[in-house]
């Protein structure tokens, strides 16, 4: 262990790293089954990026008129375009109800009824008996669900006095043969140096959305756990699938929410055409985000795009009721004006597809195990490790995700965490005991970043990174486009050897925490870019124009990568699951995708 650092220990049962929606409601089924549990957390836990998740969370409670759980699977199944795993995906929408009238139970302020049920509003992709009309399915606290949820998931895990370790920067797993056994972490406060070992460490660190240059993601986005998992040895599953979220801002790109357009906004261009009736006729503006981000994409590439450079498309809220825009969408009036100087009671908000989700990550199961192959099985088992949220591909989402089966992503799956954590370990069980170089690994990473002295800034880096992901990996790619960014990304990341760190500090120095987030993104888009290219078909979010066909017969397959210390990536695949959790429910099996 490199002496010039102190390291501190710490035991648990279960160690969470993350504390979004995901990870909160995982630390709190385990704290709730009686285990010693921490959550390690890079940002104050009601800071974590759920609480900017705007429209809703799916649940078929069938309050706004008849549902149904299997219509939601349907749904949520043909959103993937066929790529999710079907047992994970009946798992989730089954659950649905259940875990939301849990958060109703936990205190979430619900939007109501004038009957007092929670008020549920449509959202894209969500219909009734099985694609035939739309449906109210979106469980909404006006247009702040996520921080509704997140407020209240932290006030329920100090209910039950769990151990937060909040502004501590996760750096590496400790694995010991082929098993995770803790996390090491930096607390940036102080610059103390701690290795949590643990029986079970949960990822649950979000997404990689700024690998991208605009991204409703926040800053924090930097996917730190599936890094980890990549410097482990392990792959990441379908990372080619990222979504754009059909209206950010134009410029700023924050999020706009889908449920603006479920409580009848719409788009124009600049003939002042509701241009989606041509691209879908019967879902229109609620078509899911892949088909309303090309469709979007396409208009500005053709001339039709509005504002002075005909660069971008026009959200129309202008025509609802003010009252109605006070009540359910506050939150998204205000950033307009804040952001696009826009008063939506009387002006268009000028919106473009901006990068919003990361259907790939860590594989695991529905119990939010993660997942190998290894030894001709591709679905081995990864003892200790689990993920869930956003960082993890169940893969509920395939490729492309239904707007608001993230939120319900996040609870079901954190709740199943905590189920499968209690169901297989027993309060206070011994841990094993620790190598003698538990943890060097990280700190030789730590220190090597921290000491570099190269001649290039990590920011210019980053920026370089960003630009690649967002010419070369967009809406619509081509052979030469991915390849091109392939061999761009490919230098970016070989350019890490002459990073330039100026800080040597450790307390709360943001040069290093920056290069740190810069490294984790830098493999990530380098697998993203391989699977891109890689993958010669079109699916959901992965629009190859020189493929534009979906191919069940070749690639109706998870993708697999892994990336080593150099750069290079390996491919490999993992079939998708093709059979339901249960028998009260058949296989969908794949046809085209209409809207
Ligand atoms: C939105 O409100 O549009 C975002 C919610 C989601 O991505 O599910």
């Amino acid at each position: 262990m490199n002496p010039a650092y102190k390291i501190i220990d710490h035991h648990y049962d279960v160690v969470v790293v993350g504390a979004g929606g995901a990870g909160l409601r995982a630390t709190l089924g385990a704290a709730e089954a009686g285990l010693k549990t921490a959550c390690v957390t890079k940002v104050f836990p009601t800071r974590s990026h759920t609480v900017a998740a705007q429209g809703g969370i799916s649940a078929s409670l069938g309050n706004m008129g008849e549902d149904n759980w299997r219509w939601h699977m349907y749904d949520t199944v043909k959103g993937a375009d066929w790529l999710g795993d079907q047992d994970a995906i009946e798992y989730l929408c089954r659950e649905a109800p259940k875990a939301v009238y849990e958060l109703e139970h936990f205190g979430v302020p619900f939007s109501r009824t004038e009957e007092g049920k929670i008020y549920q509003r449509a959202f894209g992709g969500m219909t009734r008996e099985f694609g035939k009309g739309p449906i109210q399915r979106t469980c909404a606290a006006a247009d702040r669900t996520g921080h509704a949820i997140l407020h209240t998931l932290y006030g329920q895990c100090v209910r039950h006095k769990v151990e937060f370790f909040i502004e501590y920067f996760a750096l590496d797993l400790i694995m010991e043969d082929g098993e995770c056994r803790g996390v090491m972490a930096w607390c940036l406060e102080d610059g103390t140096i701690h290795r949590f070992r643990a029986h079970r460490v949960v990822l649950a660190t979000g997404g990689y959305g700024r690998a991208y240059l605009t991204a409703t993601s926040a800053h924090t986005c930097t996917g730190d756990g599936n890094a980890m998992v990549l410097r482990a040895g392990l792959p990441l599953q379908d990372m080619e699938f990222v979504q754009f979220h059909p209206t950010g801002i134009y410029g700023a790109g924050c999020l706009i929410t889908e449920g603006s357009r479920g409580e009848g906004g719409y788009l124009t261009n600049s003939e002042g055409e509701r241009f989606m009736e041509r691209y879908a006729p019967s879902a229109k503006d609620l078509a899911s985000r892949d088909v309303v981000s090309r469709a979007m994409t396409i208009e500005v590439r053709e001339g039709r795009g509005v504002g002075a450079h005909k660069d971008h498309i026009f959200l129309h809220l202008d025509h609802l009721d003010p009252k109605i825009l006070h009540e359910r969408l506050p939150g998204i009036s205000e950033s307009a004006r804040i952001f696009a100087g826009v008063d939506v009671t009387r002006q268009p908000i000028p919106v473009l597809p901006t990068v919003h989700y990361n259907m790939g990550g860590i594989p695991t199961n529905y119990h939010g195990e993660v997942l190998t192959k290894a030894g001709g099985d591709p679905d081995k088992v990864v003892p200790g490790l689990m993920a869930i949220g956003e960082a993890a591909c169940v893969s509920v989402h395939g490729a492309n995700r239904l707007g608001s089966n993230s939120l319900i992503d996040l609870v079901v799956f954190g709740r199943a965490a905590g189920l499968r954590i209690a169901e297989t370990l027993k309060p206070g069980t011994a841990l094993p005991s620790p190598k003698a170089n538990a943890g060097d690994a990280a700190l030789s990473r730590l220190d090597g970043l921290r000491h570099a002295k190269g001649a290039t800034p990590t920011a210019k880096l980053r920026l370089s990174m960003q630009r690649v992901m967002q010419n070369d990996c967009a809406v619509f790619r081509t052979h030469d486009s991915l390849s091109d960014g392939q061999k761009k990304i490919d230098e970016v990341f070989k350019a890490k050897a002459d990073i330039g760190v100026s800080d040597r500090t450790m307390i709360w120095n943001s040069d290093l925490m920056e290069t740190l987030e810069f490294d984790n993104l830098i493999s990530q888009a380098v697998v993203t870019v391989h699977s891109a290219l890689n993958r010669k078909e079109s699916r959901g979010a992965h629009a190859r124009e020189d493929f534009p066909k979906r191919d069940d017969e070749n690639w109706m397959k998870h993708t697999l990568a892994w990336v080593d210390g150099a750069g290079k990536v390996t491919i490999d695949y993992r079939p998708v699951h093709d059979y339901t959790l249960t028998k009260e429910v058949e296989y969908i099996a794949p046809k085209a995708r209409v809207y």
